[in-house]
């Protein structure tokens, strides 16, 4: 329906991907750190390098996580990902054989969609509400493979500032969920690529902090706090299973070099200072949307209320003929992300879409949502 990457036509203002801000980008704090490795460190960044990844940056990564959310893990708990879509794919290269159930939070970041096909997975979507993850509906679900014979492997979540819904998990459903993945004995998923873009709530634990059984594997990445061009992320879990995902990687490990860049910024004492930025801007960006949104759109239309992350979802009324208006919209100059792309095969979505307000600015944010709410008007 859409192309995978987005190809910028004149005056087209695009909500559709979920891409960082790249006047955002750190260029100058980058350059001076990979200025300082060639100077200090070259001999190592230019070698080959250890496959669960460097302990420079293990170290720095579990240093962050016990000064800003007070969670203790071990070096051998951290594996350095070549960003969190590989992350994601090393896991279920680990944990999966082919026609093993995953339960899929729906709607989802589409390339989980496509890393699961890839490993044949049997995919049950679980739906959401706007308390995250629908427990009721996720028992009954095992419940029902269970009658079937069918265990559940593995579930996959984006419980904070969700892509493509922008909702944040309850503290409540996020317990509820570990205590079903406890008694059906099941793996989480636990990605996290939005937690640090948070616009000044309180936000409930990760998974990961809250699991008393090990059981949740947490995924993190710097492709939306710094730049997705870095390829750089990292996976947290229990030591053993670190080791699985560690011994069957065939990439020689994820590139030293990148890694040593990102730990000589986030040693430097910028890199703090250069998220706070980051959110500040997101955050004025979601008002702007949110605020164009509520004096434009008609009143048949309902969205959330992100508060993180880079993404609204919008809820039209039932049954919308999407490529027609996606048509209509890109004829307008502005384009969006229909929700069909966030689902499964075997869910059918007319009626939402995502609105990226990552990458456009705060005029454009303006015209691009009137834009919208014209052909909106028009249409339903
Ligand atoms: C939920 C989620 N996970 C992972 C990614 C990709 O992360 P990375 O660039 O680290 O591969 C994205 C990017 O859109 C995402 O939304």
């Amino acid at each position: 329906m859409l192309p995978i990457s987005p190809s910028p036509t004149p005056g087209l203002i695009s909500f559709a991907y979920g891409l960082p801000d790249p006047d955002l980008f750190p260029v100058a704090s980058i350059m001076a750190a990979t200025s300082s490795v060639l100077d200090r460190f070259s001999n190592r960044a230019l070698q080959y390098g250890s496959f669960q990844g460097l302990t420079e940056l293990i170290l720095a990564v579990t240093e962050r996580l016990k000064r800003v959310e007070d969670v203790s893990l071990l070096p051998e708990q951290c594996l350095v990902t070549t960003g969190s879509t590989q992350g994601n794919d090393l896991i279920m290269r680990a944990l999966l054989k082919p026609g093993d159930t995953v339960l899929l939070e729906t709607p989802t970041w589409p390339a989980i969609i496509g890393i699961l096909k890839s490993h044949s997975a049997n995919v049950v979507p679980i739906p959401i509400d706007s308390y995250g993850l629908n427990v009721t509906a996720l028992e009954s679900t095992i419940l029902t493979l269970i009658s079937k014979g069918i265990l559940p492997k593995l579930l996959y979540t984006i419980p904070t500032f969700h892509n493509p819904t922008g909702i944040t998990m309850s503290l409540p459903r996020r317990l509820a969920l570990l205590d079903i993945a406890r008694r059906y004995d099941f793996t989480v998923v636990e990605d996290d690529a939005y937690r640090d873009i948070s616009f000044g709530g309180p936000v409930p634990q990760t998974l990961l902090a809250l699991d008393k059984d090990d059981r949740v594997i947490r995924l993190g990445t710097f492709s939306k706090i710094v730049a997705p061009g870095l390829r750089l992320g990292w996976l947290l879990g229990k030591s053993d299973i670190v080791a699985k995902i560690t011994t069957i990687r065939n990439d020689s490990g994820t590139s030293p070099f990148v890694s040593y860049i990102a730990t000589v910024y986030m040693m430097s004492g910028k890199f703090d200072e250069h998220i706070a930025q980051v959110v500040e801007a997101y955050r004025s960006k979601a008002l702007m949307m949110l605020q164009s949104i509520s004096s434009n759109f008609p009143l048949s239309v309902s969205w959330t209320q992100p508060s993180g992350g880079f993404f609204v979802w919008v809820t039209l009324p039932a049954h919308q003929e999407m490529s027609s208006l996606l048509k209509m919209a890109r004829e307008r100059g502005v384009e969006f992300l229909p929700g069909q792309v966030c689902c499964p095969e075997s869910v059918t979505d007319t009626s939402h879409v995502r609105l990226a307000f990552s990458m456009v600015n705060l005029n454009e944010i303006e015209e691009g949502i009137e834009r919208l709410s014209e052909v909106l008007k028009e249409t339903l």
